[in-house]
Order: C-alpha cells, then structure tokens, then sequence
C-alpha cells in the first residue's frame, strides 16, 4: 500500500513552510504496526536553521510512540523524484533497517522504490556508543 503512503506525504508537503526556497517536500512513514507519521519542511530566515520534511515527519513518529519503521515516502512538488538529503538519510537509518522501503515520489505516486540500505550504504552505525 505505497500509494496512501504517498498520499499522507503529498497532504504534509501542502503545509510546507517554505518561503524562502519555495520548495515544498512532504514525508510520511509507516511503523511495522501500521502507524503513519507525515511531516514537512519548515524554513527559517536564518537559513541554516530550517530543517526537512522527514525530520518533522521522525518528529511525530518519536511523539507518536516511535516503534520499527517500515516505509517512507517522500515527494517535492518541484521534482520529479525526490531523494532525502544526507542528513536525513543518516536520520531515517536511525529508526529504519537497511531493509525500509523508501519510495520516491513524483506529484502523482510512487516513481521509484529503494531500500534506506541502498540510499545510505557504508553508514554510521550507532550501536557502538550506546
Ligand atoms: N528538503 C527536505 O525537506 N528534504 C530533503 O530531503 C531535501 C531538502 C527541503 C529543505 C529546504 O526547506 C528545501 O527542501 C530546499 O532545500
């Protein structure tokens, strides 16, 4: 069921805050137990200080309980197939397996399904330090 997925991305990214780089993105992800978390990206004047649609939509998730994610999905109004940033890749791992099913969006559905291990291979690890 990638395509509601896709949809609650698609309803987040109209919310976007984003007057700056007038480049709206949306993001939504889906725990193993079927809970959603959508989220957008909020810009602020002093730019660096912004952040992306998947850490507002990691923000829910973590109010929302956290758990294992399963999928995500991320759309930009402006491209047609959107790819998370490094950071946010680094963010998702976080909380995804290398298994996560990431699909990138274009303004009408699914264009492309990768893994989160295909997206960040050879990526730091956390496990160490805890
Ligand atoms: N942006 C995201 O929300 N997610 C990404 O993965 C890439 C970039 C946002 C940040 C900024 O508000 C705008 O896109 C332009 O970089």
């Amino acid at each position: 069921m990638s395509h509601d997925l896709f949809l609650a991305a698609r309803e987040a990214m109209a919310k976007a805050y984003a007057p700056y780089s007038k480049f709206p993105v949306g993001a939504a992800v889906r725990t193993t137990d079927g809970r959603v978390f959508a989220g957008a990206n909020i810009e602020v004047a002093s730019y660096p200080e912004g952040w992306c649609a998947e850490t507002t939509a990691l923000g829910h998730y973590i109010m929302g309980g956290g758990g294992e994610i399963a999928e995500i999905a991320v759309v930009a109004e402006r491209m047609a197939r959107v790819t998370p940033c490094g950071g946010c890749r680094q963010r998702l791992a976080e909380f995804a397996g290398a298994e996560a099913k990431l699909y990138l969006c274009d303004d009408a559905g699914v264009v492309e399904t990768v893994t989160i291990g295909q997206m960040l291979p050879y990526g730091f690890e956390g496990k160490i330090l805890k």
